[in-house]
């Protein structure tokens, strides 16, 4: 990196030289594209909210490429936003949470230790080094004016927005605490200005008027640009308990979000879709707190369904933004130059195995989230089904920005030309902390404890051979989903099993697991899944973009596929499994057992196989 940063930096010196003598601006920077990224805030991509948006369909679906199999690696806003923004997995930023040091939970069951009117996400974010070394200054060193409008992260808050300023930013507008999710009295911070409160104006319609504005000034600025438009919506109307919103309040209030008034009939009588998951009446074989959750009576459905609509109606003035926006750039004349991405920073979930409202968790409701870009050579009306990530997002814009990659991304870009070939089949999802539901039934809903860490796997092979959600849980136990035949994942095929080496079980899965056509039984692929997941949970970089490296240095496997050779079976019956050592707030490495990182996973030999492996 230092190589890169000299050699731009050199680049710069020269060209600004032989510009000055010309007189003109660079070359370069004037054909480098505006890069505009539309993020939401808890917006699903399965509960069909993109069906509401006619603009988004119009804008993105039918001028761009659609990636239906996007994904979050942890489904949270501040560490998902952290992740998407400086190109790392959550274990190697180390912001696992909305709040420092572990989280909300933690901070709510010990007061005294925690100082509760600390920054938390933010200061987090700025203690672990990261504002130093994210997309907006890495941008603004390579030529970019670069501009923020909406929620950049939780905690960024009026005690704390100007210590330190978040760098790398030509331009800013944040929605900040304790007002960022008041749609009706925001609370914004623009540049070095103090905050100020919005009554009365609606909280996306600000943000949609203030990133036309950064459009208006970036055009005319000469530089390429890079502008992120983060509105509130769908989230929750999130009242911060023990101050003025809810004095009384010893735990944060998730009130459904709150429409713009031109928007509150809409979409009357629409529910939740009733899929095979929702508010089941069988939990079959489901793990943790999940197996507590109580069936919802009528009452709890009608709540949530209203709910649903809110959302929806929160969301009709996020495309009312994506109209004006989309027809901004045509205006300014820069579609030609100009690439525009629509995404949110985690999905959602309202009912899915009796779940409250709510992220946070590995399902498939939580983690698939939108993801559509358009612009300059990006196929038209086009869906990609191949998975990408979060962290691939930064990798991705760094590829569209011709900025060489950095050796610390934990992915690579995303194949939106045709001539990008390098695809992955896995995807990392972790979390750390509890569930929070949201809505006025969340509490009685959840358990107490709900030990809401994990280390999960979603793979999705090339041919579909393989499409499975793999979940290690801090109770050890383990639970996987053939999502060929079980997308709603509601038939646990995981392998009975309790600690490492022991109690190892197949209870008759095999039997009935359609994953099992020839050779492939569940217990073989399991082996796979914990080599795979033990190498994921610790990996940094190009280890977690090849994975399989780690055991295959040779490169002779480098799928599932490859893996699921019975030659395998003892070397990976051999790797020590993931065995967590109790449920932690947050990234306590101790307590997550052995690792790659650790030395516990051993390169494959083929000349020792047999005397190794073989029992
Ligand atoms: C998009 O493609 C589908 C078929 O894949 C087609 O039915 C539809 O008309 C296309 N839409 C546009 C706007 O081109
Ligand atoms: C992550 O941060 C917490 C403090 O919030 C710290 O206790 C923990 O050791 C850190 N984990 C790692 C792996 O650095
Ligand atoms: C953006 O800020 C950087 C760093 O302060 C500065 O070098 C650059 O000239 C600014 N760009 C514009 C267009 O003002
Ligand atoms: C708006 O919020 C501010 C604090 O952010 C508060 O002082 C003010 O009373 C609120 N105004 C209204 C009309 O609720
Ligand atoms: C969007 O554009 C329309 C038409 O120009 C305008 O009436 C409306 O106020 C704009 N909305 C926002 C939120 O900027
Ligand atoms: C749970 O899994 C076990 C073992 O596969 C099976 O015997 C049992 O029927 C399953 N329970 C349900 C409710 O499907
Ligand atoms: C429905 O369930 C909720 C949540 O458990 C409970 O608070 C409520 O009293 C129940 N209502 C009825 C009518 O049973
Ligand atoms: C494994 O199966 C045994 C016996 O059926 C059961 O008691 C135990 O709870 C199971 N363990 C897990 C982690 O599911
Ligand atoms: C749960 O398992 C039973 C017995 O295997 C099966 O009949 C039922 O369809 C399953 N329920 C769901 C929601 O998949
Ligand atoms: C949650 O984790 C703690 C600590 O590891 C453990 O003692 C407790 O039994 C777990 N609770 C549940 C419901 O699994």
């Amino acid at each position: 990196m230092v190589v890169y940063k000299a050699l731009a930096v050199l680049g710069g010196i020269l060209l600004s030289l032989a510009c000055r003598a010309e007189g003109k601006r660079p070359k370069e920077n004037a054909q480098k594209p505006n890069i505009i990224m539309i993020m939401t805030d808890d917006q699903d991509l399965l509960m069909n909210s993109v069906q509401y948006q006619p603009a988004v369909l119009k804008q993105f679906r039918d001028e761009g490429t659609f990636f239906e199999r996007h994904y979050c690696t942890i489904a949270q806003c501040c560490p998902s936003r952290v992740s998407l923004l400086t190109g790392k997995a959550a274990h190697n930023t180390n912001v696992t949470d909305i709040r420092a040091p572990y989280g909300m939970y933690e901070s709510l069951q010990s007061k005294e230790k925690v100082d509760r009117s600390s920054p938390g996400g933010y200061s987090k974010f700025v203690q672990q080094g990261l504002n130093d070394q994210w997309l907006p200054l890495w941008f603004q060193q390579n030529g970019y004016n670069t501009a923020y409008v909406g929620k950049l992260m939780n905690e960024h808050s009026t005690t704390n927005y100007d210590n330190p300023y978040p760098r790398g930013f030509n331009s800013t507008d944040f929605l900040i605490d304790p007002g960022t999710y008041i749609y009706y009295n925001a609370t914004m911070q623009s540049n070095h200005d103090p905050p100020r409160s919005l009554p009365g104006q609606y909280s996306t319609d600000v943000v949609a008027s203030r990133a036309m504005e950064m459009m208006t000034d970036a055009a005319s600025s000469g530089s390429p640009f890079f502008l992120t438009v983060a509105p509130i919506g769908p989230h929750t109307e999130t009242l911060f308990p023990r101050s003025f919103q809810a004095p009384e309040a010893t735990f944060p209030i998730f009130n459904p979000p709150v429409p713009a008034d031109r928007h509150k009939d809409l979409h009357p009588g629409v529910q939740v879709p009733r899929g095979t998951n929702f508010n089941p009446a069988v939990m079959n074989n489901t793990s943790s707190y999940f197996k507590n959750l109580p069936l919802w009576n009528q009452t709890v459905i009608d709540y949530y369904d209203q709910f649903y609509r809110l959302r929806l109606q929160a969301l009709a003035a996020v495309d009312d933004l994506v109209t004006n926006i989309t027809s901004k750039v045509e205006e300014l004349k820069l579609l030609d130059n100009t690439y525009i991405i629509y995404t949110s920073d985690n999905g959602y979930h309202i009912g899915q195995h009796r779940l409250p409202a709510g992220k946070t968790c590995a399902i498939e409701e939580d983690i698939n989230v939108p993801f559509f870009i358009r612009g300059p050579n990006i196929a038209k009306n086009v869906t990609v089904n191949h998975p990408t990530s979060h962290t691939d997002i930064a990798p991705t814009l760094f590829h569209l920005a011709g900025i060489p990659l950095r050796d610390d991304f934990d992915g690579i870009p995303m194949p939106v030309h045709e001539s990008q070939t390098a695809k992955l089949e896995h995807v990392n999802v972790e979390f750390w902390g509890s569930n929070l539901g949201e809505g006025n039934f969340a509490l009685s809903l959840l358990s107490s404890t709900n030990n809401n860490t994990y280390k999960a796997l979603r793979l999705i092979s090339d041919d579909y051979t393989f499409n499975v959600l793999y979940v290690v849980w801090c109770t050890n136990e383990r639970e996987l989903y053939d999502m060929n035949v079980d997308s709603g994942q509601n038939n646990n095929i995981a392998v009975n099993f309790t600690t490492s080496g022991q109690n190892r079980m197949l209870s008759g899965e095999t039997a009935r697991n359609p994953i099992g056509k020839d050779h492939n039984d569940v217990l073989s692929m399991q082996s796979r899944l914990d080599a795979l997941l033990m190498v994921l949970k610790t990996c940094k970089g190009d280890v977690c973009v090849h994975p399989w490296k780690v055991m295959f240095p040779d490169g002779s496997v480098s799928s599932l596929k490859d893996a699921m050779d019975h030659k395998y079976d003892q070397f990976f019956t051999s790797i020590p499994k993931i065995d967590f050592a109790g449920c932690a707030q947050g990234y306590i490495r101790a307590l997550e057992g052995p690792g790659q990182d650790l030395g516990n996973v051993p390169a494959y030999d083929p000349n020792h196989a047999h005397m190794f492996y073989d029992s």
